[in-house]
């Protein structure tokens, strides 16, 4: 499916980013409505997403609607030039819904029903909440599918944050109707779970459940079978809501993912193509090392969903959010670095969570656009700021970021490579991928995020990091890459298994042995912070295997662990390329350094001076432009080279650029600067002139 361009949502003569807020009327009068589309304005907002959790208010009881608030809140935003980002209303049914119907609740592995009282309450298999949901959705749709105000369709909300695995009876039969579609027979079914084993072999299709609680460990195949019928459950309750939709309207219609490290039950590449704009909820976590270079992967991410066109950030935070242990508030800039980095990587419209601060409910310590202290209040100037800045920004909206090297990451892989009973609970999928992309964003590497089995051409390098179970077609897709010249870099405990789970032997990585030139018989985990020493200086943790080099040339071996003399990272000549192994868990800075020697060996441009450094550089280009962002997350002044433009605080750029401490720069390049590093471009080549002005600065 086409995707609608983010930046032509608002009708405008020219493309411009959307700005706004998840606005909640419902728990606000009418006369803080005109005061709130009023303050709108102020801000510069645009576009605002409303009636998110409106169902209790359009229906109060089942079948009687009552829309005459929201028929005015659309009125005054209408009128004061504020776009509609319209909820279908059904992320949380209302209370008569569950208390008529409590099958409609869900049910967890242990077998308990979950109360009503939270939100999003339903087991997303059940036909009543269908039936209900799709009846309200029919309402919302023949009544603002024409209005002028409503750009764009936000189907529920976050579907499947807190409902996506539901173990009841119900589920259970749809589990069975989803694998009877996916195998035909209990043979095919049979096989692929690998039955055999402790007596599982299944005669009849009643006698499937859902992987609920068991004594022992499960069967990893139902597990992983589940996992992808659950998506796809919820992913049906988006396509039934925006068939509705279609029927009465022509605005687009999407809904907001949620690309985060605490989130993994939607397998977002299944879903992306039934949206006709990709849009993402971020919030910083602390829980994470690093919380800004998880920002720049979720938002990475988010563009490879897109295809690589600019997509939409539904959700973040001004401040502080409410559901962490810790809810750290936002220093001074950095709203403005978290927004422009998601913009730097591919945003054309910025939303939040929420317009107005909550005074009742269980958000009402998350922060908002408008804080509990109104306008008086440093969040409020932020957020006028970033009203600003969109608007000096406007000439990037529409275009994309070029990378030379793609990221394998999926989230089916998430599930199959963190099943249990695998060699050593200290190997976790994601903080595998984190790694691998925080290395290389340290080096100044912008990346594209791929699914498994993506189309590598034009890439220069690709990476994959633990991805534990592939299918021969996927490993082929790197084979072919780097037989045709690409370079790979393939982690440890990656091409394991085939497509479903089961181990390919004759010597592991199975899938990637003949590529990588080497062999590997046995693997040799560490012990919980057991640290091996490499003879090129590197340490590492986690894992070590017995590998023989098979044709590859042996990078580093190890010193002494489980295994001295042993190689443990690999260079193999493949065709016309070459491929990495990193059979351990190399420690940050010699990960870093591996992967920047093997992205030079691609001939990836590398910019040394970003090594290390707080500067995190992105380039956006359309249109025979080319835009240079560079955020400074360091709290001294940073010099970087460009020449032309700077958008934000507006002035010609002559070679340097000064980025003061915190503060983000962006900056139309001169048609003969190069948008990339080149040798020239590095900061060797500032001025000592410049130098002098920095440290002035200070
Ligand atoms: C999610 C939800 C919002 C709100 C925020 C709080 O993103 O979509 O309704 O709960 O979290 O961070």
């Amino acid at each position: 499916m086409s995707k609608t361009p983010v930046s032509e949502l608002l009708d405008a003569e020219l493309p411009r980013f959307t700005y706004g807020a998840d606005y909640n009327p419902e728990q606000w009068d009418p006369e803080t409505w005109l005061e709130d589309a009023r303050l709108m304005q102020q801000a510069g907002v645009n576009l605002v997403a409303v009636n998110i959790f409106g169902w209790a208010q359009l229906e109060p009881l089942p079948g009687e609607y009552d829309f005459r608030r929201l028929d005015q809140v659309v009125e005054i935003l209408h009128e004061h030039g504020i776009g509609i980002n319209l909820g279908t209303g059904t992320s949380s049914p209302p209370p008569w819904l569950t208390a008529e119907h409590p099958d409609a609740l869900p049910m967890t592995a242990d077998g308990t029903r979950r109360a009503f009282g939270g939100r999003q309450a339903y087991c997303p298999s059940s036909p009543v909440f269908r039936e209900h949901s799709l009846a309200l959705v029919e309402q919302v749709a023949a009544r603002y599918g024409r209005h002028p105000a409503v750009k764009l369709w936000h189907v529920s909300n976050e579907l499947g944050c807190h409902n996506a695995h539901c173990y009841c009876p119900v589920s259970a039969s749809a589990f069975r109707a989803w694998l009877e579609q996916r195998y035909g027979t209990l043979d095919a079914l049979n096989e692929a779970w690998g039955t055999a084993f402790w007596s599982q072999r299944y005669a009849a299709w009643e006698h499937i459940q859902t992987p609920m609680l068991t004594l022992s460990t499960g069967n990893p195949a139902q597990a992983v079978d589940y996992l992808r019928f659950s998506s796809d459950e919820i992913l049906d309750q988006y396509r039934a809501e925006a068939a509705v939709l279609r029927r009465h309207s022509a605005a687009p219609v999407t809904t907001n993912f949620m690309v985060t490290a605490h989130i993994r039950a939607l397998d977002y590449w299944g879903w992306a193509a039934e949206m006709d704009v990709i849009a993402n909820d971020h919030y910083l976590d602390h829980r994470l090392a690093q919380p800004t270079a998880e920002l720049s992967f979720a938002a990475d991410v988010t563009r490879g969903l897109a295809g690589g066109e600019p997509w939409m950030l539904m959700e973040q935070a001004t401040s502080a959010v409410n559901w962490q242990p810790h809810n750290i508030a936002k220093t001074p800039g950095e709203m403005l670095r978290n927004t422009l980095t998601h913009v730097a990587r591919g945003a054309d419209g910025i939303s939040f969570f929420q317009w107005r601060a909550s005074v009742q409910g269980s958000e009402r310590f998350h922060s908002a656009m408008l804080p509990h202290a109104g306008t008086d209040s440093a969040v409020w100037q932020s957020v006028v700021e970033l009203g600003r800045t969109l608007e000096r920004l406007r000439e990037v909206a529409g275009t994309r970021v070029v990378a030379d090297v793609a990221l394998v990451f999926g989230w089916e892989p998430w599930w199959i490579t963190d099943l249990d009973s695998h060699p050593t609970t200290e190997l976790r999928y994601l903080e595998q991928v984190h790694r691998a992309y925080n290395a290389l964003r340290a080096s100044g590497v912008t990346v594209d995020i791929v699914a498994p089995g993506a189309e590598l051409d034009g890439y220069r390098m690709v990476v994959v990091a633990a991805l534990h179970s592939v299918t021969d077609e996927q490993a082929a897709t790197v084979s072919d890459f780097v037989a045709a010249g690409g370079h790979a870099v393939i982690t440890f405990f990656s091409g394991i298994t085939d497509g479903v789970d089961r181990v390919r032997t004759g010597g592991y990585p199975g899938a990637f042995r003949e590529l990588l030139g080497v062999l590997t018989e046995e693997f040799f985990p560490l012990h919980p912070g057991e640290t091996v020493a490499l003879d090129d200086g590197a340490t590492a943790t986690i894992w070590t295997e017995r590998l023989h080099a098979r044709g590859a040339e042996v990078v580093a071996s190890y010193l002494d662990g489980p295994l001295p003399g042993t190689p443990a990272v690999t260079r193999n000549a493949f065709g016309a390329g070459a491929a990495w192994y990193l059979a351990t868990n190399l420690d940050e800075v010699s990960l870093a350094r591996t992967l920047a020697r093997a992205a030079a060996d691609a001939g990836v441009a590398l910019d040394p001076a970003l090594a290390g450094s707080e500067l995190e550089v992105v380039v956006r280009q359309g249109s025979g432009r080319s835009y240079l962002f560079v955020i400074n997350h360091g709290d001294t002044d940073a010099l970087h080279p460009a020449t032309g433009t700077e958008l934000i605080e507006g002035g010609d750029i002559a070679g340097t650029l000064v980025v003061p401490a915190g503060a983000v720069r962006v900056v139309r390049l001169s048609a003969q600067a190069p948008a990339r590093p080149t040798a020239e471009s590095t900061p060797d080549a500032i001025r000592e002139s410049d130098r002098e002005e920095v440290r002035e600065l200070r």
